[in-house]
């Protein structure tokens, strides 16, 4: 059995096998299904619902209030104009934490609206959770380092990872999450060379934003890299509509930096 609109979608194993090969792997945040098209036709492997989407389109200071119903919404907008990007879900704050049974239930809204892999925040907190849905068929992608629904516990948007006993844990937590099952691991803010050691120390691809070169991918929010948000903008951050002709243009010059290595530089890193 196959679905005929399904046909072209690129599978998990297939983004494996590319980074294997050494290609760089390019994911970028999307919130509806107009972005979604022109994205994956500029090449996108990867579309992430962030919950990005509470501070870019809802205007609030952090992510922590989006709620399940809000991103289940724009997995369903984005899985309607997309066709060949693996689409990810980014499981809200709430939805997850609080048992591997209540996150099994809401990632698997989330699957049914249309992504084909769910992202949470988290270290060796999550890695049960992780291999609680892996068994049950639902792919995870393990977000570690900084993120963004601790903010308060962690005092701030700040870089981690720059003690050796918090680069060690890094290292631990993602390779604790491969055990589990995990399918990726996505590293925020940390130092370039902690980045490296994570990704050294896997075999499923790592996607970095603000994690240095040496990881199998990128990943931007949308709204950053095309200078539309009007708040601060963090250092890994570049704005690819400078020179672009059109959004689309952007876009494509995205994804041919991360391609060609040219992104990030060391300004974006720490
Ligand atoms: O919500 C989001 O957009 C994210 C990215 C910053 C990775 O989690």
């Amino acid at each position: 059995m196959s679905a005929q609109n399904e046909a072209k979608r690129v599978t998990i194993p297939q983004l494996q096998a590319r980074a294997r090969d050494g290609e760089k792997l390019v994911m970028l945040t999307c919130y509806d299904a107009s972005f979604a098209a022109i994205s994956e036709e500029a090449g996108v492997e990867m579309l992430l619902v962030g919950d990005s989407l509470g501070m870019v389109i809802q205007g609030r200071d952090s992510t922590l209030a989006v709620t399940l119903e809000e991103v289940e919404y724009h997995v369903r907008c984005v899985a309607a104009g997309s066709r060949t990007a693996l689409v990810i879900a980014d499981m809200p704050f709430g939805s997850f934490q609080e048992s591997p049974a209540r996150a099994m239930r809401n990632c698997a809204r989330m699957m049914a609206a249309g992504a084909q892999m769910v992202k949470l925040e988290g270290g060796a907190a999550m890695v049960e959770t992780t291999r609680f849905l892996v068994e049950r068929g639902i792919p995870v992608c393990a977000h570690i380092g900084l993120t963004p629904q601790s903010v308060h516990v962690l005092g701030g948007y700040r870089v981690q990872g720059r003690s050796e006993d918090s680069a060690a844990r890094l290292v631990a937590d993602a390779r604790a999450h491969e055990e589990a099952g995990a399918s990726l691991v996505l590293m925020e803010a940390i130092p370039a060379a902690v980045a490296a050691s994570v990704a050294k120390a896997l075999t499923v691809p790592t996607i970095g934003i603000g994690a240095g070169p040496d990881v199998s991918g990128q990943v931007l929010v949308l709204y950053d890299m095309l200078d539309i948000y009007p708040g601060r903008k963090a250092r890994f951050v570049r704005n690819f509509m400078q020179g672009a002709p059109s959004v689309r243009a952007a876009i494509a010059a995205y994804v041919k930096a991360v391609k060609d290595k040219s992104f990030p530089a060391p300004e974006h890193c720490f």
